[in-house]
């Protein structure tokens, strides 16, 4: 007979880490419903020019103290067990578009940044990932990437994922090119056709939204939940167009060298606050459409009644 024992044993579950959260960051969270914690929270880092400004310094101080920023935000991220968080940290546009010299300070940054925070990653159980155009950064950058990636892989709480030479039209592309590429493969081994191979099953079934989704940057992570911007600018940049088609957006005015663990907790508060419908109906609406089928109605009757109120 088998011993109740026997068999795998669960993973040894690690201590909550609640209790490191700072006494106002805990007076949010004991706000939070735990069970409704967003899997995935991506945000939109923005404002580090304009925070330097307003203090007469160089852009670059401002991109540094976001660098602190960003490390202070995952630290609590990995405290409440948020699974996964995304940060846009250098799109395709910033690799074209700004001085030279502005992009080499933000690599070098980038690179002291996982240099000098892997030790801190490994002690909050953070795994490192990245998405992007990453072949298209400095060889040496990417070495450095590769490196902090592998020393903090068998970590098993929060993932930070930094959207490197990043677009999501360009990801997109990618997308779209993987998939060609799998289906030709797939033809080749086969001994037949493209063409063939998709006419055997149709394209309807080859060419789909999972099929899509497979083969995107993300094709391991769920969808964000919820997508902060902060500085006040209320757009999504050519960031995840394809992954935030439902989630919830929060944008605030504060700089991102300004943005704390709290302010994560706050936007979190305030995202728990919404109903997400995902194209659906509202809670509550069921009463409302009860003994009232819209399918008997015609649009003629509605415009009718409407005309008499
Ligand atoms: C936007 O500020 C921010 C960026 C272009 C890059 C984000 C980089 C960091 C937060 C620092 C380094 C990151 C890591 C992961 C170490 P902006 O320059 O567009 O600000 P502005 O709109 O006020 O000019």
């Amino acid at each position: 007979m088998r011993s109740r024992n026997s068999g795998p044993q669960p993973y040894p579950q690690r201590p909550s880490r609640l209790g490191e959260l700072s006494p106002e960051e805990s007076a949010i969270y004991a706000q939070l419903d735990p069970a409704r914690i967003p899997q995935h929270v991506a945000i939109i880092m923005d404002g580090n020019g304009r925070w330097a400004g307003k203090r007469a310094l160089k852009r670059f101080l401002g991109h540094q103290q976001g660098a602190e920023s960003v490390q202070y935000v995952v630290e609590v991220a990995s405290r409440i067990d948020l699974p996964w968080i995304t940060l846009y940290a250098f799109s395709i546009e910033n690799n074209l578009k700004r001085p030279k010299s502005e992009v080499s300070f933000l690599m070098r940054l980038l690179s002291n940044y996982l240099t000098g925070n892997v030790k801190r990653m490994n002690d909050n159980n953070v795994r490192v990932a990245y998405i992007g155009r990453t072949e298209g950064l400095p060889a040496e950058i990417q070495e450095t990437m590769q490196w902090a990636s592998a020393e903090t892989a068998r970590n098993t709480g929060t993932t930070l994922t930094l959207a490197l030479n990043y677009g999501s039209r360009s990801e997109i592309v990618d997308a779209t090119r993987g998939l060609l590429r799998s289906l030709m493969a797939e033809a080749h081994q086969r001994g037949i056709s493209l063409e063939d191979l998709l006419q055997v099953d149709g394209v309807e079934a080859r060419v789909d939204e999972a099929q899509i989704e497979q083969h995107l940057y993300t094709a391991h992570m769920p969808d964000p939940d919820l997508v902060i911007r902060t500085s006040g600018e209320q757009r999504i940049s050519n960031f995840l167009l394809w992954q935030i088609a439902y989630a919830e957006i929060f944008v605030t005015d504060r700089l991102w060298p300004d943005f704390r663990g709290i302010h994560l907790l706050e936007a979190i508060h305030n995202f728990q606050q919404r109903e997400r419908r995902f194209g659906g109906l509202g809670e509550g609406t069921d009463e409302l459409l009860e003994g009232n089928d819209p399918s008997l109605e015609s649009p003629e009757s509605i415009a009718a009644e409407l005309a008499g109120r």
